[in-house]
Protein backbone atom coordinates (compact mmCIF):
# COMPACT_ATOMS: atom_id res chain seq x y z
CA UNK A 1 0.00 0.00 0.00
CA UNK A 2 1.13 3.26 -0.49
CA UNK A 3 1.01 5.60 3.04
CA UNK A 4 0.66 8.72 3.54
CA UNK A 5 2.84 9.04 7.21
CA UNK A 6 2.06 12.04 9.24
CA UNK A 7 4.72 13.05 12.55
CA UNK A 8 6.58 9.92 10.62
CA UNK A 9 10.14 11.87 11.28
CA UNK A 10 9.25 11.34 15.22
CA UNK A 11 9.70 8.54 17.24
CA UNK A 12 7.37 6.18 16.69
CA UNK A 13 6.26 7.08 13.26
CA UNK A 14 10.39 6.52 11.90
CA UNK A 15 10.25 3.21 13.43
CA UNK A 16 7.19 2.35 11.70
CA UNK A 17 8.18 3.38 8.46
CA UNK A 18 11.08 1.40 8.44
CA UNK A 19 8.67 -1.68 9.14
CA UNK A 20 6.49 -0.51 6.77
CA UNK A 21 9.30 -0.79 4.13
CA UNK A 22 10.68 -3.99 4.67
CA UNK A 23 7.01 -5.27 4.67
CA UNK A 24 6.80 -4.04 1.09
CA UNK A 25 4.86 -0.64 1.51
CA UNK A 26 6.00 2.72 0.26
CA UNK A 27 5.77 5.43 2.29
CA UNK A 28 5.40 9.41 1.97
CA UNK A 29 6.09 11.47 5.11
CA UNK A 30 4.89 14.91 6.00
CA UNK A 31 6.41 16.73 9.15
CA UNK A 32 6.19 20.50 10.65
CA UNK A 33 9.79 19.11 12.45
CA UNK A 34 8.33 20.69 16.01
CA UNK A 35 9.49 17.87 17.85
CA UNK A 36 12.35 15.88 15.11
CA UNK A 37 15.22 15.80 13.04
CA UNK A 38 14.53 14.93 9.08
CA UNK A 39 18.17 12.91 9.51
CA UNK A 40 15.18 10.30 11.16
CA UNK A 41 14.45 9.37 7.60
CA UNK A 42 17.92 9.72 6.61
CA UNK A 43 18.43 7.03 8.83
CA UNK A 44 15.29 4.83 7.23
CA UNK A 45 16.86 4.77 3.90
CA UNK A 46 19.47 3.42 5.38
CA UNK A 47 18.58 0.90 7.04
CA UNK A 48 15.74 0.00 4.33
CA UNK A 49 18.01 1.32 1.24
CA UNK A 50 14.63 3.17 -0.23
CA UNK A 51 13.75 6.59 -0.73
CA UNK A 52 11.27 8.25 1.83
CA UNK A 53 9.58 11.63 0.03
CA UNK A 54 9.52 14.00 2.83
CA UNK A 55 7.41 16.96 3.01
CA UNK A 56 8.00 19.96 5.86
CA UNK A 57 4.99 20.85 6.60
CA UNK A 58 1.96 21.36 8.96
CA UNK A 59 -0.92 18.96 9.35
CA UNK A 60 -3.62 21.98 9.75
CA UNK A 61 -2.00 23.71 6.22
CA UNK A 62 -4.77 22.50 3.98
CA UNK A 63 -2.75 23.71 0.97
CA UNK A 64 0.20 22.35 1.53
CA UNK A 65 -1.85 18.93 2.44
CA UNK A 66 -3.24 19.58 -1.00
CA UNK A 67 -0.03 19.78 -2.75
CA UNK A 68 1.19 16.68 -1.93
CA UNK A 69 -2.28 14.75 -2.20
CA UNK A 70 -1.95 16.17 -5.65
CA UNK A 71 1.20 14.18 -6.49
CA UNK A 72 0.51 10.70 -4.92
CA UNK A 73 -2.32 8.04 -4.95
CA UNK A 74 -2.56 7.09 -1.01
CA UNK A 75 -4.46 4.09 0.08
CA UNK A 76 -4.10 5.00 3.75
CA UNK A 77 -2.66 7.70 6.39
CA UNK A 78 -1.18 6.57 9.59
CA UNK A 79 -1.78 9.88 11.70
CA UNK A 80 1.25 10.27 14.23
CA UNK A 81 1.22 13.79 13.96
CA UNK A 82 0.64 15.66 17.44
CA UNK A 83 2.24 17.19 20.66
CA UNK A 84 2.24 15.08 23.39
CA UNK A 85 3.94 16.25 26.33
CA UNK A 86 1.53 15.65 29.65
CA UNK A 87 2.92 18.93 31.62
CA UNK A 88 3.69 20.84 28.64
CA UNK A 89 -0.20 20.50 27.55
CA UNK A 90 -1.53 21.67 30.96
CA UNK A 91 0.63 25.03 30.81
CA UNK A 92 -0.53 25.48 26.80
CA UNK A 93 -3.68 23.83 26.43
CA UNK A 94 -5.11 25.98 23.52
CA UNK A 95 -1.79 24.93 21.78
CA UNK A 96 -2.68 21.48 22.28
CA UNK A 97 -5.89 21.62 21.12
CA UNK A 98 -5.58 23.59 17.95
CA UNK A 99 -2.33 21.55 17.04
CA UNK A 100 -4.01 18.00 18.10
CA UNK A 101 -7.71 19.01 16.66
CA UNK A 102 -7.27 20.92 13.68
CA UNK A 103 -4.50 18.56 12.22
CA UNK A 104 -6.84 15.19 12.73
CA UNK A 105 -9.58 17.58 11.13
CA UNK A 106 -7.49 18.75 8.27
CA UNK A 107 -6.19 15.50 7.69
CA UNK A 108 -9.43 13.95 7.15
CA UNK A 109 -11.45 16.55 5.29
CA UNK A 110 -8.50 16.20 2.82
CA UNK A 111 -8.62 12.59 2.64
CA UNK A 112 -12.45 12.77 2.07
CA UNK A 113 -12.14 14.94 -0.84
CA UNK A 114 -9.83 12.91 -2.14
CA UNK A 115 -11.83 9.96 -1.67
CA UNK A 116 -9.03 8.09 0.79
CA UNK A 117 -10.97 6.88 3.26
CA UNK A 118 -8.47 4.86 5.88
CA UNK A 119 -6.71 5.89 9.23
CA UNK A 120 -4.97 4.63 11.65
CA UNK A 121 -4.65 6.95 14.20
CA UNK A 122 -1.65 7.39 17.45
CA UNK A 123 -4.11 7.56 20.51
CA UNK A 124 -3.14 6.37 23.96
CA UNK A 125 -3.94 4.46 26.88
CA UNK A 126 -4.47 7.99 28.63
CA UNK A 127 -7.96 7.89 27.17
CA UNK A 128 -8.73 5.50 29.42
CA UNK A 129 -10.58 6.49 32.82
CA UNK A 130 -8.66 6.34 36.09
CA UNK A 131 -11.07 4.49 37.75
CA UNK A 132 -10.99 0.66 36.08
CA UNK A 133 -9.69 -2.35 36.76
CA UNK A 134 -6.52 -3.87 35.50
CA UNK A 135 -6.08 -4.98 32.58
CA UNK A 136 -7.44 -2.43 30.64
CA UNK A 137 -9.24 -3.85 27.56
CA UNK A 138 -10.58 -1.78 24.86
CA UNK A 139 -14.33 -2.14 26.37
CA UNK A 140 -12.97 -0.52 29.47
CA UNK A 141 -14.30 3.22 30.65
CA UNK A 142 -12.70 5.64 28.50
CA UNK A 143 -12.82 10.25 29.86
CA UNK A 144 -12.23 11.63 32.49
CA UNK A 145 -8.58 12.56 31.66
CA UNK A 146 -6.63 14.74 33.58
CA UNK A 147 -4.87 16.84 31.44
CA UNK A 148 -5.41 18.69 27.87
CA UNK A 149 -3.21 16.35 26.08
CA UNK A 150 -5.15 13.33 27.17
CA UNK A 151 -8.29 15.06 26.20
CA UNK A 152 -7.15 15.61 22.87
CA UNK A 153 -6.91 12.14 22.09
CA UNK A 154 -9.77 11.74 23.06
CA UNK A 155 -11.45 13.80 21.11
CA UNK A 156 -9.43 13.34 18.46
CA UNK A 157 -10.98 9.50 18.94
CA UNK A 158 -14.17 11.11 18.96
CA UNK A 159 -14.15 12.98 15.54
CA UNK A 160 -13.06 10.10 13.59
CA UNK A 161 -15.55 7.52 14.87
CA UNK A 162 -18.22 10.14 14.15
CA UNK A 163 -16.75 10.98 10.30
CA UNK A 164 -16.62 6.97 9.99
CA UNK A 165 -20.18 6.60 11.25
CA UNK A 166 -21.88 9.01 9.32
CA UNK A 167 -19.68 7.72 5.78
CA UNK A 168 -19.74 3.95 5.92
CA UNK A 169 -16.53 4.27 3.33
CA UNK A 170 -14.65 5.44 6.00
CA UNK A 171 -12.43 2.78 7.95
CA UNK A 172 -10.66 4.43 11.23
CA UNK A 173 -8.30 1.88 13.45
CA UNK A 174 -8.01 3.69 17.26
CA UNK A 175 -4.35 2.46 18.02
CA UNK A 176 -4.11 2.86 21.92
CA UNK A 177 -0.34 2.72 22.60
CA UNK A 178 0.80 2.14 26.19
CA UNK A 179 4.48 2.93 27.25
CA UNK A 180 6.89 2.73 24.16
CA UNK A 181 10.23 2.39 24.58
CA UNK A 182 13.57 1.32 23.10
CA UNK A 183 15.41 1.91 19.60
CA UNK A 184 15.80 -0.21 16.32
CA UNK A 185 18.53 -2.68 16.94
CA UNK A 186 20.17 -1.29 14.50
CA UNK A 187 21.19 1.42 17.40
CA UNK A 188 20.97 3.66 13.81
CA UNK A 189 17.22 4.80 15.52
CA UNK A 190 15.76 6.58 18.79
CA UNK A 191 13.84 8.59 21.27
CA UNK A 192 15.80 12.10 20.55
CA UNK A 193 13.59 13.96 23.14
CA UNK A 194 13.79 18.58 23.35
CA UNK A 195 15.22 19.46 26.50
CA UNK A 196 14.90 17.32 29.88
CA UNK A 197 12.81 14.25 28.98
CA UNK A 198 9.65 13.51 30.71
CA UNK A 199 9.22 9.76 30.13
CA UNK A 200 11.19 7.19 32.20
CA UNK A 201 13.40 5.50 29.45
CA UNK A 202 14.99 8.77 27.85
CA UNK A 203 15.51 9.73 31.55
CA UNK A 204 17.09 6.98 32.72
CA UNK A 205 19.15 6.44 29.82
CA UNK A 206 20.84 9.99 29.68
CA UNK A 207 21.60 9.17 33.35
CA UNK A 208 23.59 6.40 32.04
CA UNK A 209 25.17 8.66 29.69
CA UNK A 210 26.18 11.21 32.47
CA UNK A 211 23.88 13.57 30.95
CA UNK A 212 21.81 14.20 34.21
CA UNK A 213 22.86 13.57 37.88
CA UNK A 214 20.48 10.80 38.59
CA UNK A 215 17.04 9.39 38.17
CA UNK A 216 14.11 10.77 40.49
CA UNK A 217 12.05 8.11 41.06
CA UNK A 218 8.79 9.54 41.78
CA UNK A 219 6.97 7.81 44.78
CA UNK A 220 7.55 4.46 46.29
CA UNK A 221 4.61 4.18 48.39
CA UNK A 222 1.95 3.08 45.89
CA UNK A 223 -0.08 -0.49 46.90
CA UNK A 224 2.60 -2.15 44.22
CA UNK A 225 5.14 -5.22 44.99
CA UNK A 226 7.99 -3.00 45.66
CA UNK A 227 5.69 0.64 45.89
CA UNK A 228 7.07 2.38 42.33
CA UNK A 229 4.57 2.71 39.58
CA UNK A 230 3.87 -0.07 37.39
CA UNK A 231 3.63 0.48 33.56
CA UNK A 232 3.26 -1.73 30.62
CA UNK A 233 6.69 -0.94 28.28
CA UNK A 234 6.31 -1.73 24.66
CA UNK A 235 9.64 -2.21 22.18
CA UNK A 236 9.05 0.54 19.45
CA UNK A 237 9.58 -2.09 16.98
CA UNK A 238 7.00 -4.56 18.06
CA UNK A 239 4.90 -1.00 18.40
CA UNK A 240 5.94 -0.39 14.78
CA UNK A 241 4.94 -3.77 13.81
CA UNK A 242 1.51 -3.76 15.91
CA UNK A 243 0.72 -1.08 12.79
CA UNK A 244 1.51 -2.94 9.67
CA UNK A 245 -0.62 -5.41 11.22
CA UNK A 246 -3.39 -3.22 12.00
CA UNK A 247 -3.14 -1.31 8.25
CA UNK A 248 -3.95 -5.29 6.72
CA UNK A 249 -6.97 -5.35 9.33
CA UNK A 250 -8.18 -2.08 7.89
CA UNK A 251 -7.84 -2.91 4.30
CA UNK A 252 -10.58 -5.81 4.77
CA UNK A 253 -12.49 -4.42 7.72
CA UNK A 254 -14.66 -1.18 7.38
CA UNK A 255 -16.16 1.08 10.39
CA UNK A 256 -14.11 1.80 13.32
CA UNK A 257 -11.62 -0.75 15.33
CA UNK A 258 -9.96 0.16 18.67
CA UNK A 259 -7.17 -1.68 19.40
CA UNK A 260 -4.66 -1.85 22.59
CA UNK A 261 -1.12 -2.12 21.56
CA UNK A 262 0.51 -2.98 24.85
CA UNK A 263 2.59 -6.11 26.20
CA UNK A 264 0.02 -7.22 28.72
CA UNK A 265 3.03 -7.17 31.33
CA UNK A 266 3.57 -4.29 33.78
CA UNK A 267 7.31 -3.46 34.94
CA UNK A 268 7.88 -1.23 38.40
CA UNK A 269 10.20 2.07 37.82
CA UNK A 270 12.27 0.19 40.27
CA UNK A 271 12.27 -3.20 37.79
CA UNK A 272 12.99 -0.56 34.76
CA UNK A 273 15.87 0.76 36.74
CA UNK A 274 17.63 -2.96 37.31
CA UNK A 275 17.01 -4.39 33.97
CA UNK A 276 18.94 -1.57 32.56
CA UNK A 277 21.77 -2.02 34.96
CA UNK A 278 21.72 -5.37 34.21
CA UNK A 279 21.86 -4.37 30.23
CA UNK A 280 24.81 -1.63 30.53
CA UNK A 281 26.65 -3.16 32.98
CA UNK A 282 26.61 -0.27 35.60
CA UNK A 283 24.64 1.34 38.75
CA UNK A 284 22.13 3.62 37.53
CA UNK A 285 22.12 6.64 40.17
CA UNK A 286 18.47 7.21 41.48
CA UNK A 287 16.91 8.83 44.38
CA UNK A 288 13.04 8.59 45.53
CA UNK A 289 11.12 11.55 44.91
CA UNK A 290 7.77 12.54 45.78
CA UNK A 291 4.82 11.07 43.59
CA UNK A 292 4.10 12.72 40.32
CA UNK A 293 1.08 14.80 40.57
CA UNK A 294 -1.13 12.93 38.02
CA UNK A 295 -0.07 9.53 38.21
CA UNK A 296 -1.52 6.40 39.13
CA UNK A 297 -0.26 3.29 40.44
CA UNK A 298 -0.46 0.58 37.94
CA UNK A 299 -1.81 0.54 34.23
CA UNK A 300 -1.31 -2.12 31.82
CA UNK A 301 -2.91 -3.57 28.89
CA UNK A 302 -5.09 -6.65 28.06
CA UNK A 303 -3.74 -7.16 24.78
CA UNK A 304 -5.88 -10.30 23.61
CA UNK A 305 -7.99 -8.97 20.89
CA UNK A 306 -5.06 -7.28 18.86
CA UNK A 307 -3.32 -10.79 19.11
CA UNK A 308 -6.72 -12.49 18.15
CA UNK A 309 -7.72 -10.35 15.14
CA UNK A 310 -4.56 -8.77 14.01
CA UNK A 311 -2.50 -11.74 14.59
CA UNK A 312 -0.05 -9.65 16.03
CA UNK A 313 1.80 -9.37 19.77
CA UNK A 314 4.47 -8.18 21.59
CA UNK A 315 7.74 -10.31 21.48
CA UNK A 316 10.67 -8.40 22.61
CA UNK A 317 11.20 -8.03 26.10
CA UNK A 318 12.50 -5.83 29.21
CA UNK A 319 15.97 -6.84 28.32
CA UNK A 320 15.66 -6.03 24.55
CA UNK A 321 14.27 -2.61 25.34
CA UNK A 322 16.75 -1.92 27.75
CA UNK A 323 19.84 -3.13 25.51
CA UNK A 324 18.55 -1.42 22.26
CA UNK A 325 17.70 1.79 24.42
CA UNK A 326 21.14 2.05 25.18
CA UNK A 327 22.58 1.14 22.66
CA UNK A 328 20.77 4.10 20.81
CA UNK A 329 21.71 6.62 23.49
CA UNK A 330 25.42 5.36 23.57
CA UNK A 331 25.84 5.57 19.94
CA UNK A 332 23.98 8.62 19.05
CA UNK A 333 24.66 10.67 22.56
CA UNK A 334 23.38 14.22 21.27
CA UNK A 335 20.66 11.91 19.74
CA UNK A 336 20.32 13.00 15.87
CA UNK A 337 23.03 15.32 16.17
CA UNK A 338 22.22 18.34 17.10
CA UNK A 339 23.73 20.26 19.35
CA UNK A 340 23.80 19.45 23.28
CA UNK A 341 20.19 20.19 23.54
P1 LIG B 1 7.17 12.53 18.39
O1 LIG B 1 7.05 13.89 18.97
O2 LIG B 1 8.51 11.94 18.26
O3 LIG B 1 6.44 12.48 16.96
C1 LIG B 1 5.35 13.32 16.64
C2 LIG B 1 5.71 14.07 15.37
O4 LIG B 1 4.64 14.93 14.98
C3 LIG B 1 6.95 14.96 15.55
O5 LIG B 1 7.89 14.61 14.56
C4 LIG B 1 6.41 16.37 15.36
O6 LIG B 1 7.38 17.21 14.74
C5 LIG B 1 5.20 16.13 14.49
N1 LIG B 1 4.13 17.14 14.56
C6 LIG B 1 3.48 17.62 15.65
N2 LIG B 1 2.54 18.49 15.28
C7 LIG B 1 2.58 18.57 13.93
C8 LIG B 1 1.85 19.31 12.96
N3 LIG B 1 0.86 20.15 13.30
N4 LIG B 1 2.17 19.15 11.66
C9 LIG B 1 3.15 18.30 11.28
N5 LIG B 1 3.88 17.58 12.14
C10 LIG B 1 3.58 17.72 13.47
O7 LIG B 1 6.22 11.58 19.26
P2 LIG B 1 6.02 10.01 19.20
O8 LIG B 1 6.39 9.47 20.52
O9 LIG B 1 6.62 9.45 17.97
O10 LIG B 1 4.44 9.95 19.09
C11 LIG B 1 3.75 9.78 17.88
C12 LIG B 1 2.26 9.83 18.16
O11 LIG B 1 1.94 8.79 19.09
C13 LIG B 1 1.79 11.13 18.80
O12 LIG B 1 0.53 11.46 18.27
C14 LIG B 1 1.68 10.78 20.27
O13 LIG B 1 0.74 11.57 20.93
C15 LIG B 1 1.23 9.34 20.19
N6 LIG B 1 1.56 8.55 21.40
C16 LIG B 1 2.84 8.56 21.88
C17 LIG B 1 3.15 7.85 23.03
C18 LIG B 1 4.54 7.90 23.61
O14 LIG B 1 4.68 7.64 24.82
N7 LIG B 1 5.59 8.19 22.83
C19 LIG B 1 2.16 7.10 23.67
C20 LIG B 1 0.86 7.10 23.15
C21 LIG B 1 0.58 7.84 22.00
C1 LIG C 1 6.43 5.93 33.70
C2 LIG C 1 6.64 5.65 35.18
C3 LIG C 1 6.45 7.60 36.55
C4 LIG C 1 9.95 9.69 34.93
C5 LIG C 1 3.13 9.05 29.77
C6 LIG C 1 1.89 9.78 29.35
C7 LIG C 1 1.01 8.89 28.53
C8 LIG C 1 1.78 8.24 27.37
C9 LIG C 1 3.07 7.65 27.80
C10 LIG C 1 1.41 9.48 25.35
C11 LIG C 1 5.66 6.39 36.09
C12 LIG C 1 7.86 7.05 36.60
C13 LIG C 1 8.94 8.77 35.19
C14 LIG C 1 10.95 9.91 35.92
C15 LIG C 1 9.86 8.27 37.32
N1 LIG C 1 2.12 9.19 26.35
N2 LIG C 1 8.91 8.07 36.36
N3 LIG C 1 10.86 9.18 37.08
O1 LIG C 1 3.34 8.60 32.88
O2 LIG C 1 3.01 6.17 32.25
O3 LIG C 1 2.76 7.92 30.55
O4 LIG C 1 3.82 8.58 28.59
O5 LIG C 1 0.28 9.18 25.09
O6 LIG C 1 -0.03 9.68 28.07
O7 LIG C 1 1.20 10.22 30.50
O8 LIG C 1 5.02 7.41 31.38
O9 LIG C 1 7.46 7.38 31.18
O10 LIG C 1 6.34 9.43 32.14
O11 LIG C 1 6.38 7.33 33.47
O12 LIG C 1 9.85 7.64 38.39
O13 LIG C 1 11.84 10.75 35.75
O14 LIG C 1 7.94 6.13 35.53
O15 LIG C 1 6.04 8.09 37.80
O16 LIG C 1 5.38 5.52 37.17
P1 LIG C 1 3.48 7.54 31.89
P2 LIG C 1 6.37 7.96 31.99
Amino acid sequence: MNVFVTGGTGYIGSHTCVELLEAGHSVVVADNLVNSSPESLRRVEKLTGKAVPFYNADIRDRDALNRIFDQYSFDCAIHFAGLKAVGESVEQPLRYYRNNLDSTMTLMEVMGDRGVKNILFSSSATVYSQDNTMPLTEESRTGGCTNPYGWTKFMCEEIMRSTAKADGEWSVMLLRYFNPVGAHPSGLMGEDPRGIPNNLMPFITQTAAGRRDHLNVFGNDYPTPDGTGVRDYIHVVDLAKGHVAAMQYMAEHRGTHVFNLGTGTGYSVLDMVHAFEKATGKPLPYKIAPRRPGDVAVVYADPSKSEKLLGWKAELDLEDMCRDSWNWQSHNPNGYGEEEK
